[in-house]
């Protein structure tokens, strides 16, 4: 996984916890890494799923929160860090539609080893959307939180129905969204 998803995690685990917390979870994680992150790096994401299980039983919140709330923290910063890919739509459902063909494509051309979920979706069902995430490496809960902090940068409310599954090493996620009254 890209080094920047590891900075900003643990500018993210700064900001609401402090820096102590950040030096705490790197030492007692023991990465095979060092822990000496850099936004260029690559590493095994399972050191980021490391430090988020230690940190969840330090601040007692559940995993798939400090994940989610993780997804609404890099919204903000791609909408900081990739500007064009906001503002070349005007809202949250033509942006999600251009993860897969479009977005994840250019940062493949900036990150050649990047480790890049697929995401399908079906608009063909008036009033719904359906967003499906699979991946080897099961970040539905990033994904969810990424989604969020999309809908909230387009100030869209959404309602979100997810249901999870798996096929061999692949996790799925399929998100319904739908328009909140
Ligand atoms: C400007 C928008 C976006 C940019 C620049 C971006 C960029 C990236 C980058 C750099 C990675 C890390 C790849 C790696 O670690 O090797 C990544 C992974 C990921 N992206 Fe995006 N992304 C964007 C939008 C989204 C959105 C809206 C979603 C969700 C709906 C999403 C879902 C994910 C997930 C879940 C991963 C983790 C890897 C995995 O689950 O396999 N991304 N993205």
């Amino acid at each position: 996984m890209k080094g920047l998803v590891f900075t900003e995690f643990t500018s993210m685990v700064e900001e609401k916890f402090g820096e102590d917390m950040v030096d705490d979870l790197i030492d007692e994680s023991e990465p095979e890494s060092g822990g000496a992150y850099t936004a260029v790096g690559t590493y095994n994401h399972q050191e980021l799923v490391d430090m988020v299980v230690l940190l969840s039983d330090k601040v007692s919140v559940p995993v798939p929160d400090l994940i989610r709330t993780f997804g609404h923290h890099l919204a903000v910063v791609f909408a900081s860090k990739f500007p064009e890919f906001f503002a070349e739509v005007d809202n949250t459902l033509d942006f999600l539609k251009k993860i897969d063909n479009h977005i994840h494509v250019e940062v493949r051309k900036l990150y050649p080893d990047a480790e890049l979920p697929v995401f399908k979706f079906d608009d063909s069902v008036e009033g719904e959307f359906k967003l499906v995430y699979s991946s080897e490496r099961g970040f539905g809960d990033l994904a969810l939180g990424l989604i969020e902090g999309v809908s909230k940068f387009f100030s869209e409310p959404f309602n979100i129905k997810r249901s999870d599954s798996q096929e061999g090493s692949l996790h799925i996620t399929e998100f319904v969204l739908s328009k909140s009254a």
